[in-house]
């Protein structure tokens, strides 16, 4: 194992200096086109066997979904649903496509990616670019298999009153339905402007009373008893943490994600860009406190996903023990490269080991 993870290791470096000597979006679009290829079935196989980590320790029930380990990746890596099938054979537990919009967006103007190496961080302001729903459903309509956990994270058209705002989100849970196992309403996008007034309770009661009301009656019409699971996605910046644990559960809501990116700047030593969201490591400790928070107050009644600066196993396991069930990668990933999910899981084993915990299922929420 040791000579496989030292060549995947130099592999990687040199593929990393490549990309990263090109700027950030167009290494991103180069890096979903290769992963795009990896669905020819040889080479998908070949990749799962070095990177995916099977041991029922790592496995967790979320409702009637299994996931079979706890790393997944975050939205916005693979937005239009392009390169599941290759991001499934990383060894990713799960995957969180997306954002999706009901019509297709460009986003904002470039540049609108920005590195920021010595920090292991990002600031974007990409906007939701998308190709919208209707893509998306069509491809899959041609058949996507996967055997982890899909979800789709879906958003609001920039065009759209916030006031009409449940209209969107409501479209992209039908259009989408048939192919996900889980969604996630985002309402904290820093990119979208008056996204994150989403969150305000008076705002997302009824948005998310809707959306369940909608889940519910998909699913009698298509007779399907495994309904997607519903999951709201909130900000570092706001402190709507304990309004929204009620809010979720009272709308049968199956937990949070915490959290997106941050407006604040804190951390990043040189000059950033004013507009647009940071993640990696700066966000780390701010969402660590979130996903604690949210345990806290959910006592039970929810699951939490931790996100915002994962790079090692010791960052996921710290939001494991904080109170997260799962835990998702975005930055951690472009930094750490293909092997990131085999590296943490492998590394969460030994942890759980050293702690005397038999799963990560006993280790949620031990240090909330
Ligand atoms: C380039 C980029 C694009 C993103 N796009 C989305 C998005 O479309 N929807 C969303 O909910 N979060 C998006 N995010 C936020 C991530 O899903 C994640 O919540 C955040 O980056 C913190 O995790 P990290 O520190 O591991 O990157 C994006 C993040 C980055 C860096």
């Amino acid at each position: 194992m040791s000579s496989n993870g030292a060549s995947h290791g130099r592999g990687w470096d040199v593929l990393r200096s490549l990309l990263f000597a090109l700027p950030p979006e167009t290494a991103h679009n180069v890096a979903i086109a290769a992963l795009k290829q990896l669905p020819r079935p040889g080479l998908r196989g070949f990749l799962r066997d070095r990177f995916r980590v099977n041991d029922p320790a790592l496995m967790i029930t979320i409702g009637w979904l299994t996931f079979p380990n706890p790393v997944g990746l975050a939205a916005g890596f693979d937005k239009n649903a392009e390169a599941v099938e290759g991001l499934e054979a990383l060894g990713f537990g799960f995957l969180e496509a997306g954002t999706l919009t009901p019509k297709p967006q460009p986003g904002n103007p470039r540049p609108r990616l920005f590195r920021f190496p010595d920090e292991k961080a990002l600031v974007n302001r990409l906007g939701f670019n998308n190709v919208g729903i209707e893509a998306v459903a069509r491809r899959f309509a041609r058949g996507v298999r996967l055997d982890v956990p899909l979800g789709f994270n879906i958003g609001k058209f920039k065009e759209t009153p916030l006031e009409e705002a449940a209209g969107d989100y409501l479209q992209c849970l039908e259009r989408l339905y048939d192919w996900a196992e889980f969604f996630v309403v985002n309402v904290s996008s820093p990119n979208t402007p008056g996204l994150r007034d989403l969150q305000t309770p008076e705002d997302l009661e009824p948005l998310l009373q809707a959306l369940k009301d909608k889940n519910d009656e998909l699913a009698r019409a298509a007779d399907r008893v495994r309904q997607p699971l519903l999951f709201v996605k909130i900000s570092p910046d706001e402190e709507y943490a304990e309004d929204t644990v009620e809010i979720a559960v009272r709308a049968g809501f199956a937990g949070i994600v915490a959290t997106n990116t941050t407006r604040s700047r804190e951390g990043l030593k040189g000059a950033a860009p004013k507009d647009g969201g940071l993640s990696g490591r700066p966000l780390k400790d701010r969402s660590t406190e979130i996903v604690r928070r949210l345990y806290k107050a959910a006592a039970g009644r929810l699951h939490i996903i931790g996100v915002g600066g994962v790079f090692t196993a010791q960052d996921a396991y710290e939001k494991i023990l904080a109170g997260a069930s799962l835990v998702e990668v975005y930055t951690g990933f472009i930094y750490g490269g293909l092997s990131t999910a085999r590296d943490i899981n492998l590394g969460l084993l030994k942890l759980l080991k050293s702690d005397g915990f038999s799963s990560i299922r006993e280790a949620v929420g031990k240090n909330a």
